[in-house]
């Protein structure tokens, strides 16, 4: 597993409760997927999950992350200089896209894969972004995507900024646009599930799900849900080994099982 210690190089706080690090790491950056993980090493407690939110020109990766519990409250409190126990990059992110239409949705926490994915393919295709979160407050890095040329639909739940609501309005509004496409989402379990229903089986919807974790490599199965194998038999998935990106057919969600 590769294991780096890597010495932060800038520290933003693009939103109150919410922290970004920039890590150097050159040989991490090259190899990245969008929608794969570093597992933390924090004081006290087990190694803590947080996706890859950007890579930078100067071979720098993103952290960005919600301060909720101890875990995040220390990894908040660094500053450019310390280091930091990482191993990376960890589970499978989302595969390449087909030619055509991507739409990118994003909730809260779950919206930084989702700017790594912008990076990677808005300049290859039509890419669409829908973000939602339950205020203003939790909405994290619109300005980041508007950087990138994009133009972001924003939800709120209690409608401080974009249309008050979820994301599934927008999300149904843009499939029945499309003709085809794919999807790629991350964000609350709820979400992943209302996204997965309202895009069905007709084209590739991949979910990056934000499972609790232990390990991170596949050993303790404290991730494990609920899923159809290729033969529609049922099995468990490990989200960090399996994962954390699915394709929405392999999970099974709670109406289904
Ligand atoms: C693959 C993966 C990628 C992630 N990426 C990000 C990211 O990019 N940015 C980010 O802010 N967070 C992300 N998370 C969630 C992040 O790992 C947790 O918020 C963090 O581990 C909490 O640690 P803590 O010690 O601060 O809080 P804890 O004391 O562990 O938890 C505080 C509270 O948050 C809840 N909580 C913790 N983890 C989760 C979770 N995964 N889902 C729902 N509730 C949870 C706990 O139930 C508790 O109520 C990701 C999780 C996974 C599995
Ligand atoms: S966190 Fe241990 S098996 Fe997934």
């Amino acid at each position: 597993m590769p294991q780096f210690d890597l010495p932060v190089a800038e520290r933003r706080v693009p939103q109150p409760e919410h922290v970004e690090l920039l890590l150097e790491a050159p040989a991490l950056a090259a190899t990245l997927t969008p929608g794969q993980f570093a597992h933390v090493w924090t004081p006290g407690t087990l190694r803590r999950p947080i996706s890859f939110s950007r890579t930078t020109p100067e071979g720098w990766v993103g952290l960005l992350f919600r301060v909720v519990g101890p875990g995040t409250a220390w990894l908040a409190e660094r500053r450019a200089g310390d280091r930091l126990d990482v191993l990376a990059p960890l589970g499978h992110g989302f595969p390449d896209p087909e030619p055509g239409p991507v739409l990118l949705v994003g909730g809260g926490v779950g919206i930084p894969p989702l700017f790594a994915a912008a990076q990677r393919w808005g300049k290859t295709h039509p890419v669409s972004v829908i973000l939602g979160a339950r205020s203003a407050d939790a909405l994290v890095m619109a300005d980041d995507f508007r950087a990138l040329g994009l133009h972001p639909i924003l939800t709120t739940d209690d409608g401080s900024v974009g249309e008050r609501g979820r994301v599934s309005g927008p999300v149904a509004q843009w499939l029945a646009r499309q003709g085809g496409g794919q999807v790629m989402a991350c964000g609350p379990t709820p979400m992943l599930a209302a996204v997965a229903q309202l895009v069905g089986g007709g084209r590739p919807c991949w979910l990056a799900y934000e499972q609790r974790m232990g390990c991170g490599v596949g050993a303790c199965l404290a991730c494990v849900v609920p899923g159809a194998g290729a033969d529609g038999r049922p099995e468990w998935i490990r989200v960090c080994h399996d994962g954390p990106v699915l394709s929405s057919q392999r999970l099974l969600w709670p109406q289904d099982a």
